[in-house]
């Protein structure tokens, strides 16, 4: 059977990042012969403009979306929406299509209740411009994100890594469908 390879792509740069914390959850989650991988080096990426040549950190980018089967992207909401940096890695790959048809997992993870809602709203727009392929279920918004990691800077609530592996599982189902 063939193995999968999955790239996580998170909106937060900080070290000790929550949304990244969740990301690095998937490799427990996914199926055991797949690879996961979480990108490095978005804040390498030079502000979009059309007609600019890709960089180095844009064709690494492009290409670590090209040679994954799915992409799991998880954000923080910054002033109701997707951090710039985020949106601005998205943009490099709008001509080039690089998300068109890719199975993607979109997931906003927030210390306050709203769940950085409104931030998910806006990437599932983004993500739909760009043609990724996704279903009812494949979006999942995560509030009060800091009561829910552990001292060991995993995630430790059951319910969270219940949603995480319902949105591993969706992910999987789409991409072999
Ligand atoms: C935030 N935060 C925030 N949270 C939210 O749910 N909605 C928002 O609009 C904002 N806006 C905002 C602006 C600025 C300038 C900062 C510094 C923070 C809080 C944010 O969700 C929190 O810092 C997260 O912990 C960031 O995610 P990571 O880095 O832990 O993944």
């Amino acid at each position: 059977m063939k193995s999968f390879s999955i790239l996580g792509i998170s909106g937060s740069l900080r070290p000790d990042s929550t949304n990244t914390i969740i990301l690095s959850a998937f490799k427990g989650l996914l199926p055991a012969d797949t690879h996961f991988q979480i990108f490095q080096g978005l804040d390498e990426i030079p502000h979009f403009s059309p007609g600019l040549d890709d960089t180095e950190a844009v064709i690494r980018f492009k290409k670590a979306i090209q040679q994954a089967d799915g992409v799991i992207i998880c954000t923080p909401e910054y002033a109701f929406g997707v951090p710039g940096t985020l949106k601005n890695a998205l943009d490099w790959t709008v001509a080039t299509g690089d998300l068109n048809d890719k199975p993607v997992s979109a997931i906003s993870a927030s210390p306050l209740n709203t769940g950085g809602d409104k931030a998910l709203a806006s990437l599932l727009l983004t993500l739909t411009a760009l043609g990724t392929r996704r279903n009812d279920h494949s979006s999942l918004s995560i509030p009060n994100i800091k009561h829910k990691i552990g001292p060991d800077k995993t995630v430790s609530d059951q319910e969270t890594l219940l949603a995480l592996k319902g949105q591993c599982d969706n992910l999987m189902t789409i991409i072999a469908s």
